[in-house]
């Protein structure tokens, strides 16, 4: 495009300036506390707690739908925006282990780079495991937070080790724990050669640990030779392992900057925030299909205004149906009143009153580029995937539906609500909050989630929304898995015999419903021809 028009230039300035991100880690590793002494430092929050009292994996089930009800505090606490050293940040929350949902893994899908925190004293645990997986599907760059050095916790090398094989992600050590726990000293920092003193304390947010160089570095260690002696071997090899830090392998997703320290003492966070200033992408071009099925790269600095929803979210009032949608913008610039296309309808629509998320508070959004998340309301039009331009009609790629891994049937205790039934789990299927699935043998519908709260909350939405009282029994279905076959006889051969098994998704895919992962095995065995996908795209008909 023409850099040298001022809107242009002005355009290309701003995506420069945003980093958007999300952080990932197992329940319980820090990722509460960590947004919160980010958020400080960007000085978006004053005091501490403020994140955590709304920490929505903290509560049952039943209170997070009271959290929920009061409209806002949820919704704000998904999307944060602030501003740290002439750059605009903007961290997305991914739920904890309580609200784990098809959300968590779409937030992804939004975001330019990730922070991933690992508990010094666990490891890699299982939801790591699980959306590390998805940051792959786009080749996310990683940032690593080694987290809770003040405790006891297992040996660096064997840390590293395990992040290495068990998420096949290089690492690039930046800074070095000096002891841990009660005798944890600092970091050495191997590119600055420089040591950052530890001190504990909660509140020394905001503030500089003292950062010791040369002769300095020399008299922390004759006070401390074992630690030191400890770390020394350990930096020999490392580096003897030739795991320096390369920027084009952190940008291509394949090596991550590991960083240690203790979220609760402060300690190490503006490490990780110079990292994401320093190092993380600004918003990079994104792959979209145009109307005549040619894909092309949108450029972030392209004048014309494009995005797309992630996520849709219910502002739990039984009488509107009134929703925000999340929407990350990818080029452009967003102003109060525009109009713009929406390409699955075709139609028009005005986006008058989209809001921008601060830490405790939404407020009307003035402006916003690529890689700024907008809030916009809507009564249902919007669903997950939709995407919004300034005229091209274009369809953004990368917006995937999971496999479910658990299943429920919706029971009626009242008969005659059926019809009501159907029509709200079409439209929650619609919107993104379940998967919805037609058995071709049987007219019950089945639904599919990644996790529990997903049946509790369509649980509840329906009865709020839809005045449709209903009991979400288990089925016995495993998993589900998308089939496609170029062989359109050898495919209806496999529907004929497989029918039992197989239903229908919203957007009238194929879908195979397995018992257990040995019944799917076993019909990708007998049917080599047909393929069984675990992800696809939103309103992509297979
Ligand atoms: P999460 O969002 O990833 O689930 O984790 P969160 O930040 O809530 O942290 C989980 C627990 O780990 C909290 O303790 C928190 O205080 C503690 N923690 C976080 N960072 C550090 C650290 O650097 N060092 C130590 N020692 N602990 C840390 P909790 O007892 O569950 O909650 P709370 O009573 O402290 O609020």
């Amino acid at each position: 495009m023409n850099q040298d028009s001022p809107v242009a230039s002005h355009i290309a300035r701003q995506v420069a300036k945003r980093r958007t991100f999300a952080i990932i880690s197992h329940p319980d590793a820090g990722k509460t506390t960590l947004t919160e002494k980010l958020l400080l430092f960007g000085g978006a929050i004053q005091m501490a707690g403020t994140v955590k009292a709304r920490k929505s994996g903290k509560y049952a089930t039943s209170d997070w739908l009271e959290v929920e009800k009061q409209r806002g505090i949820s919704v704000a606490s998904s999307v944060m925006q602030f501003g740290y050293d002439d750059c605009v940040i903007n961290l997305l929350d991914t739920p904890g282990h309580k609200d784990f949902s098809e959300d968590t893994y779409r937030v992804l899908t939004a975001v330019d780079a990730a922070v991933m925190v690992v508990d010094a004293a666990k490891g890699v645990e299982e939801q790591t495991i699980k959306l590390l997986e998805v940051c792959r599907l786009r080749n996310t760059p990683i940032i690593t937070f080694i987290n809770k050095m003040d405790r006891e916790v297992r040996d660096p090398l064997e840390l590293l080790d395990e992040i290495e094989s068990v998420l096949k992600l290089h690492c690039a050590p930046v800074t070095w724990p000096i002891g841990m726990g009660k005798r944890f000293h600092g970091v050495y920092h191997l590119i600055n050669d420089e040591v950052l003193r530890f001190a504990p304390g909660e509140e020394k947010a905001g503030q500089d640990f003292e950062t010791l160089r040369g002769a300095q570095i020399e008299a922390l260690r004759e006070q401390n030779p074992m630690e030191f002696e400890t770390m020394d071997g350990e930096i020999e090899l490392v580096r003897g392992a030739g795991a320096a830090f390369h920027l084009e392998d952190f940008l291509a997703g394949k090596q991550s900057p590991v960083f240690f320290g203790s979220g609760i003492n402060n300690f190490g966070v503006r490490e990780v925030l110079r990292a994401l200033v320093d190092w993380a992408p600004s918003p990079i071009a994104r792959e979209a299909v145009t109307a005549n099925g040619e894909v092309r790269q949108v450029e972030p600095d392209e004048p014309a205004f494009t995005g797309f929803v992630f996520k849709i979210q219910a502002n739990m009032d039984p009488n509107h149906r009134d929703r925000i949608a999340f929407f990350r913008v990818c080029s452009g610039q967003y102003t109060p009143g525009m109009k713009v296309k929406q390409r699955r309808t075709n139609k028009e629509m005005k986006i008058a009153n989209a809001v921008v998320f601060m830490a405790n508070e939404r407020t009307r959004m003035e402006e916003a580029y690529a890689g700024d998340i907008i809030g916009i309301h809507n009564h249902g039009q919007l669903q997950i995937g939709d995407v919004l331009t300034e005229g091209e009609l274009l369809t953004y790629k990368g917006i995937p539906y999971f496999a479910p891994d658990m299943f429920s049937k919706a029971r009626l205790r009242d008969p005659l609500k059926s019809k009501q039934l159907q029509k709200g789990l079409r439209e929650l299927g619609e919107e993104g909050a379940i998967q919805v699935f037609a058995p071709l043998v049987d007219s019950s519908l089945l639904m599919g989630a990644v996790g529990q709260l997903q049946f509790e909350v369509v649980e509840h939405r329906l009865k709020a929304e839809y005045g449709v009282d209903a009991v979400f029994e288990r089925s016995g279905i495993h998993t589900a898995r998308w089939v496609t076959c170029d062989d359109a006889a050898h495919l209806a051969e496999f529907v004929k015999a497989q029918q039992m098994r197989l239903a229908r998704d919203v957007d009238d895919n194929l879908v195979y419903l397995a018992d257990n992962h040995v019944n799917l095995s076993l019909a990708m065995e007998r049917w080599p021809k047909v393929k069984f996908h675990n992800t696809r795209e939103h309103g992509q008909q297979l």
